[in-house]
């Protein structure tokens, strides 16, 4: 395996005071240099225990019917529906099963530490709740976002595997200028992506399984277009972040994630970066509709 970079946790760094972007929620004064913060579990308060409770209830039904079969399986495993989950108690279990432990986030960070966390298979997760005025919406990723989209998948052997190595290639890409086509994969997959499942498509991307209004209409609505997964295709497709998507990229399963991302991606940002990108909307002759097998109009 190749190094990625010295480990930036220590006790003596000093904090990053500022957040990334100006305008940003949540306190990174307190942040390490890493920009990881305590959970401080003790601190939220009743309402925030109960608008957790509300969220995930509202959210596991809606999952129980168009999440994919293998995080349905590990939503199981961190089962909180009933309080804010602790972070160290999350870690501990997920430890034992794939070696990933979670650490609290004051927000959004740059993309370098970002990266790095997921490189040594630490999961960044946002400590602070949405308010309950956004019960339905919130642009920026919050507590619920972080923990219920993109934790249970952490706990799937090949998911998990396939995480890592995206943090070790984004390392990689920096100084290669992939940087951008490494966000499309990103979105396209670990939060929108569809994959099959034997009884018909699923999510499995956080965006999706974290949105009540967005889960529904990416499996069972007529509207968008649902394309089989090719990895070249999504690294061209620009994304909206206003909107619900267009387009979903339908995997065949983990492993072929796994997969095509093994290669050096070297050559691959050369290319692209002589392709022109692709609009969100945007249909290709070579792209292959998926349809589903279960009734569902898609
Ligand atoms: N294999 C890619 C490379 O060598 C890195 C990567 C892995 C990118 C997984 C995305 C997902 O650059
Ligand atoms: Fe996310």
């Amino acid at each position: 395996m190749r190094t990625i970079g010295r480990s930036l946790r220590g006790k003596d760094m000093a904090a990053p005071r500022e957040a990334p972007r100006p305008g940003l929620r949540g306190n990174y004064s307190e942040a390490r240099r890493d920009y990881t913060v305590p959970q401080q579990w003790e601190r939220y308060s009743e309402d925030e225990h109960t608008l957790w409770q509300l969220l995930y209830a509202r959210q596991r039904r809606l999952a129980a019917r168009y999440a994919c079969p293998e995080f349905l399986a590990a939503l199981e495993r961190i089962d909180s529906p009933h309080r804010i989950p602790r972070l160290d108690l999350a870690s501990r279990k997920l430890r034992r099963a794939t070696g990933w432990e979670l650490v609290g986030l004051p927000g959004l960070i740059p993309e370098r530490e970002f990266f790095e966390h997921l490189a040594h298979r630490r999961f960044p997760v946002t400590v602070w709740l949405r308010t309950a005025q956004e019960f339905d919406y919130i642009a920026e990723p919050d507590l619920f976002h972080d923990f219920f989209g993109h934790v249970p998948l952490l706990f799937d052997g090949v998911y998990a595997e396939h995480l890592q190595a995206y943090g070790m290639g984004g390392l990689k890409a920096l100084p290669l200028g992939g940087l951008p086509y490494l966000a499309r994969l990103y979105w396209y997959t670990i939060e929108f992506g569809l994959v099959r499942s034997p009884d018909g498509v699923r999510a499995f991307g956080a965006g999706l399984l974290s949105s009540s209004a967005e889960l529904p209409y990416a499996v069972q609505d007529e509207r968008p277009r649902r394309v089989a997964f090719d990895l070249m295709r999504v690294m061209r497709t620009r994304y909206r972040i206003d909107r619900f998507q267009s387009c979903y990229f339908v995997l065949d399963n983990f492993a072929q994630l796994l997969h095509d991302t093994a290669p050096d991606f070297t050559p691959y940002y050369e290319r692209l970066k002589q392709l022109p990108a692709l609009d969100a909307d945007e249909a290709v002759p070579e792209d292959r509709l998926v349809v589903c097998d279960d009734g569902a109009r898609c």
